[in-house]
């Protein structure tokens, strides 16, 4: 999508860190914005400030753990603005701990909020941004935690290791419908994540775990507030999205890390090359790498 102007954002989580950036980068290319967030009383005040910078914000609560919920989220931005053009499948928690002590119901929460979230809002909005036949694009929130799993993070990047996975297959599978996905892997973020958890729907996922990792918030506050501004990812979406990049990273530092996984997985493989077992396999045997990967 190269012109953004007077098209329409729709944006998960956008009440608070990265997504709310997003909108403000958004509406300063002059896109309409809404706002869609589990935490309708902070979405509005949100809109307010955005409307005071003379963008054009509404706001609408979405769960998006909740297929029906996103489907409402979208009948209200087609009611205010007509069309949407782009969505940020961006909401997201974190969870982990240490093995075998990760709360009971965090895994369920975070692949609901992180994993399913994203797909309920590829699969509400696809049709719609094909129906009007404009175009349009897809942003899917990862995180480096889509391509490195440091431990005691197992739940988290399982969601986003996920996100990057299935973003690469929805790439190849919009692009002929003019819609483009892109799936965005930031580092360290200033935002409210640390105190994520005060979204956690306890009816559903239950009271063990509710108040995990509580009482270090402060401390969590403080270290997150070591993260870079919102606002340059917002600023760093926007030009992913005019160039239609596949991954959108906002931490080139991160370059070696994930460079020394490839490296480790490259090892596999020689190691693989080496094996008895598999050297018994006949050499002309069919081969069943899917067009796609490539
Ligand atoms: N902050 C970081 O360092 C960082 C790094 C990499 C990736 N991320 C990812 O960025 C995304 C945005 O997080 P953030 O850091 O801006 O955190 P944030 O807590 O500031 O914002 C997340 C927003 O999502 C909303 N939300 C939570 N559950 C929801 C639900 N079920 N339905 C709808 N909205 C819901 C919250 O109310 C909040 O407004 C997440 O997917 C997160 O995993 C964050």
């Amino acid at each position: 999508m190269k012109d953004l102007r007077g098209k329409t954002a729709f944006i998960t989580g956008g009440a608070s860190g990265m997504g709310l950036a997003m909108a403000e980068a958004f509406g300063r290319e002059g896109m309409n914005v809404m706002l869609a967030d589990i935490e309708a009383d902070v979405a509005l005040k949100k809109v307010e400030e955005l409307r005071a910078k003379q963008i054009k914000a509404e706001c609408v609560q979405v769960d998006v753990t909740s297929r029906d919920s996103l489907r409402n989220g979208a009948l209200a931005t087609i009611a205010k603005f007509g069309k949407v053009h782009l969505v940020a499948n961006n909401a997201g928690i974190g969870a982990g701990g240490p093995f075998g002590g990760v709360p009971e119901g965090d895994w369920d929460w975070v692949i609901d909020v992180n994993l399913k979230g994203v797909v309920y809002g590829m699969e509400v909005f696809a049709p719609l941004i094909e129906s009007h036949g404009e175009g349009g694009h897809f942003v899917n929130t990862a995180s480096m935690a889509g391509h490195i799993s440091p431990g005691g993070m197992e739940p988290y990047c399982a969601t986003k290791f996920a996100v990057v996975a299935m973003s690469e297959g929805w790439q190849q599978q919009l692009a002929p419908k003019d819609i483009g996905v892109s799936v965005l892997c930031p580092g360290l973020v200033s935002t409210n994540i640390y105190a994520g958890r005060r979204n956690r729907q306890n009816t559903v996922y239950g009271e063990k775990g509710k108040d995990f990792g509580q009482d270090n918030l402060e401390q969590q506050r403080q270290w997150m507030a070591g993260g870079i501004d919102p606002l340059v990812v917002g600023q760093r979406v926007v030009e992913g999205v005019k160039d239609n990049d596949m991954y959108i990273f906002t931490h080139v530092e991160y370059e070696g890390v994930v460079r020394e996984r490839f490296e480790r997985v490259m090892a596999g493989f020689d190691k693989s090359k080496q094996s008895p077992a598999l050297n018994t396999l006949p050499k002309d045997r069919r081969l069943d790498v899917p067009p796609g990967a490539r």
